[in-house]
C-alpha cells in the first residue's frame, strides 16, 4: 500500500522519472498522489487526490524543476483520500518533505508532543510526525542526519520513507523497516523505491535494504547505516534483469486482460521451476511434523487448493489458513518441527510476513512461494521458489494465481516421488499431463472468450452472484466470488456446493444466477444434485463442464463448454472463464478492473 520513488540526478531534471516510475508505483494505491523537488534552494510540492495521469496533466508533475525529488502514490489509511493527506508532507518552515509507505503505530503520542511545542500540522496522517519530528530535533541543535536518526528511532510500526530537505538540498534519506524499500544505482544518478520493477526503466543494479536499515544517497554514492547502533552496513548492488515488457499493455485495453491472455505463456514458465528448489522444499515438509500453507485473498484460494493437492498426490496434510489468522488459529502449536509455507505474488504483504515472523520466532521452517525477487518473503525462507508469472500489474490476481496452482501442483509431484506415494510411471503421467495444460488454457482462452463476453452482457444487471464448487475446485468458484465482487462490486458469494443448502439457498429466487464449476471429476454426480435443488427454487444456472456433458448442460440456462482434460489439473483451466466473466462485467458497468476502489495491489498493512 503506498508506492514512494525519490531520484538523485547529477545533471538532469527528476520530475519526468518521478512520474514514470510512479506510474509502475501505481499498483500499490491510487487515491491521491505528489511530487516533491528541490530547486534553486526552494521546495516545491505538488500533490492532489486522482490517479498520476490525470495529476500530470492538471499540476504539470513533469514540468517541475529539480535535480532531486521524491514522489508518492497512496492508499489511504489515516485521513481521507484528498489533498491535504497526499504525501509529500512538509514540516512548520516547510524545509523537509517526506514520503512514507506503511503506517507509524505512535503517531498519536508523537503529534501529541509536538503540537505542545508549537507545531503546526496541516493533515490528518500518521505521516506528518516525521518532518516535524526532524524539524524539531534540528531547531534543538541536532544536524540533518542526526535528526533524521533520532526521529526513526522514535517512530514505531512499518515504514518505508523517502526525506528531502533544504538542509542537505543534494541528499535523499531512504529508512526500511517491514515495508519495502530498495536502493537503485547508475551511472547518471541514485535512486530508492518500493520495489525494484520501478526502478527498471533507470537501473538493474540495486540493493535492497533490511529492516532497521537507512540509507543516505548523495552524488558520491550512498552510505547504508543500521539505525540501532549507527553502524555502516557493506552492502553491493547485484544486477537484476527485469523484463520491462510488463509496464506495457500491448494493445489490449488493460492490463488485467492482457495478463489474462498471457496465462498460457507464463504457466510455461512456472511449470517448469526448477527441480532443484521444488526437492528441497519437499524434503523440509516431508520431514515437518505439522505444514500450515497460509496466503491472504487469492493466494489463500491457492493455499487451500494446494493444501488439497498436497494430500491427493503426495498424500501430506498441510493445514491451509488465511494469514492474518494464523496466530490466532494454531500459534499455539507452531514449533521447530513445523513448516509454514507462504503463499505470497508480492511477497510483501504485511499479514503473510506477520505470521511468518511469527513462526520464525518459534523456530519453524519458513518456505515461499512469490512471483517477486528479492520481496521481503525470499529473504526470510529457508527456501523459497520464484513461480516466474512475469510482473502482474492489475490489481486483481490472475496469471499470477494459475502461476502459483502450477508450482503447487509440481511441489506435490516431486513430495508425492519422494515419499514413495508416486510411482515413477504416474509421475511421469502427470508430468504429461500437467505440460498440456498451457496449451489448454490457450484453447480455452479462444473458445470461451466470445461465450463469456455475451454472458456477460446477460447478468452485468443482477443483484448478486453466487459460485458453488466441489473438491479441488471448490476454491475455483471462491476464486471466481472474488474477482467478480472485487472488480465488479456486485456482492457475491461462494460454498462448497454442498454446503449450500445450510444457508445460502436462502438467497436463491427466479433469476438469482448461480455459476457451477463442475468438472467431470468424482465430485460431477453431487454437484447434478446441488444443481437440481437450486432449479427447483428457480435459480438461472450457469455451469462450466465439460464440452459433451449432455447431462449438464440440459440442467444449465447457460453452458460454458470446456475442453477434454485430467480433472485433476482442470482447477487451472476452470477458473480462466471466471477471470473473463468478472473482467467484462466490470467493463459493462464502468468500473476500472485494472484499479478497483478502494484496493491496492500490495497490502502492506494490517
Ligand atoms: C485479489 C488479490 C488479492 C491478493 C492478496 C494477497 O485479486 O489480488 O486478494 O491475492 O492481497 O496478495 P499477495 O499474493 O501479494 O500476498
Amino acid at each position: 500500500m503506498c508506492g514512494i520513488i525519490g531520484i538523485l540526478y547529477k545533471n538532469k531534471h527528476v520530475a519526468t522519472d518521478l512520474v514514470k516510475g510512479l506510474k509502475l508505483l501505481e499498483y500499490r494505491g491510487y487515491d491521491s498522489a505528489g511530487i516533491a523537488t528541490i530547486s534553486n534552494g526552494n521546495l516545491l510540492v505538488e500533490k492532489d487526490r486522482g490517479r498520476i495521469d490525470e495529476l500530470n496533466i492538471k499540476l504539470g508533475f513533469d514540468q517541475m524543476s529539480g535535480y532531486v525529488g521524491i514522489a508518492h502514490t497512496r492508499w489511504a489509511t489515516h485521513g481521507a483520500p484528498d489533498k491535504i493527506n497526499a504525501h509529500p508532507h512538509t514540516d512548520c518552515d516547510n524545509r523537509i518533505a517526506v514520503v512514507h509507505n506503511g503506517i507509524i503505530d505512535n503517531y498519536n503520542e508523537i503529534k501529541a508532543e509536538l503540537i505542545r511545542k508549537g507545531h503546526v500540522f496541516k493533515s490528518l496522517t500518521d505521516t506528518e510526525v516525521i518532518p516535524h519530528l526532524i524539524e524539531d530535533y534540528i531547531k534543538n541543535g541536532y544536524g540533518f542526519r542526526e535528526a533524521v536518526l533520532e526521529t526513526v528511532s522514535r517512530l514505531e510500526g512499518a515504514y518505508a520513507l523517502g526525506i528531502i530537505s533544504l538542509y542537505e538540498p543534494e541528499v535523499i534519506v531512504g529508512v526500511k523497516q517491514l515495508s519495502p524499500l530498495v536502493v537503485g544505482v547508475s551511472e547518471s544518478g541514485m535512486y530508492i523505491a518500493s520495489d525494484i520493477n520501478s526502478l527498471s526503466p533507470f537501473t538493474k543494479d540495486v540493493i535492497v535494504l533490511d529492516d532497521g536499515e537507512i540509507v543516505f544517497l548523495s552524488l558520491d554514492g550512498y552510505e547504508i547505516l543500521k539505525i540501532a547502533n549507527r553502524q555502516k552496513v557493506d552492502k553491493q548492488p547485484m544486477t537484476i534483469e527485469i523484463d520491462t515488457q510488463f509496464a506495457d499493455k500491448e494493445g489490449y485495453v488493460h492490463y488485467m486482460l492482457k495478463e489474462i491472455f498471457e496465462q498460457p505463456v507464463v504457466l510455461n514458465y512456472s511449470i517448469r521451476v526448477q527441480e532443484h528448489y521444488l526437492n528441497l522444499m519437499a524434503e523440509l515438509l516431508d520431514r515437518s511434523k505439522e505444514i500450515f500453507i497460509i496466503g491472504a485473498g487469492t493466494s489463500y484460494h491457492a493455499a487451500l487448493l494446494g493444501s488439497m493437492i498436497l494430500s491427493r498426490i503426495a498424500r501430506l496434510t498441510a493445514i491451509p489458513v488465511i494469514a492474518s489468522e494464523f496466530v490466532a488459529q494454531y500459534g499455539d502449536v507452531v514449533s521447530v518441527d513445523s513448516s509454514v509455507l507462504a503463499i505470497s505474488q508480492s511477497g510483501e504483504t504485511i499479514d503473510v510476513l506477520k505470521a511468518i515472523e511469527f513462526a520464525k520466532s518459534r523456530a519453524a521452517t519458513i518456505l515461499g512461494i512469490t512471483n517477486t525477487l528479492a520481496s521481503t518473503l525470499t529473504r526470510v525462507c529457508r527456501v523459497y521458489i520464484h513461480q516466474h508469472s512475469l510482473p502482474e500489474i492489475g490489481v486483481a490476481a490472475t496469471k499470477t494465481f494459475t502461476g502459483q496452482l502450477a508450482v503447487l501442483y509440481r511441489l506435490a509431484m516431486v513430495a508425492g516421488k519422494m515419499r514413495g506415494k508416486l510411482s515413477q510411471r504416474e509421475m511421469d503421467e502427470m508430468k504429461i499431463e500437467i505440460n498440456k495444460i498451457p496449451s489448454i488454457v490457450k484453447n480455452v482462452l479462444d473458445k470461451v472468450d466470445p461465450v463469456v463476453r455475451e454472458l456477460a452482457k446477460k447478468y452485468s444487471k443482477t443483484k448478486y452472484f453466487i459460485f458453488l464448487g466441489r473438491g479441488l475446485n471448490y476454491p475455483i468458484a471462491l476464486e471466481g466470488r472474488l474477482k467478480m465482487l472485487e472488480i465488479t462490486y456486485i456482492p457475491s458469494l461462494a460454498y462448497p456446493a454442498g454446503e449450500s443448502k445450510h444457508g445460502p439457498i436462502s438467497l436463491v429466487e427466479e433469476g438469482v444466477p448461480v455459476v457451477f464449476v463442475a468438472p467431470p471429476d468424482e465430485t460431477r454426480k453431487f454437484i447434478i444434485g446441488n444443481m437440481e435443488e437450486m432449479k427447483a427454487r428457480k435459480a438461472t444456472i450457469i455451469t462450466i463442464g465439460e464440452a459433451d456433458d449432455t447431462e449438464l448442460m440440459e440442467l444449465s440456462d447457460d453452458y460454458i463448454a470446456m475442453p477434454k482434460m485430467n480433472p485433476l489439473f482442470s482447477p487451472i483451466p476452470y477458473v480462466v472463464p471466471l477471470q473473463l466473466f468478472a473482467y467484462y462485467t466490470a467493463i459493462l458497468l464502468g468500473r476500472d478492473p485494472d484499479k478497483p476502489r478502494n484496493l491496492a495491489k500490495s497490502v502492506t498493512v494490517l
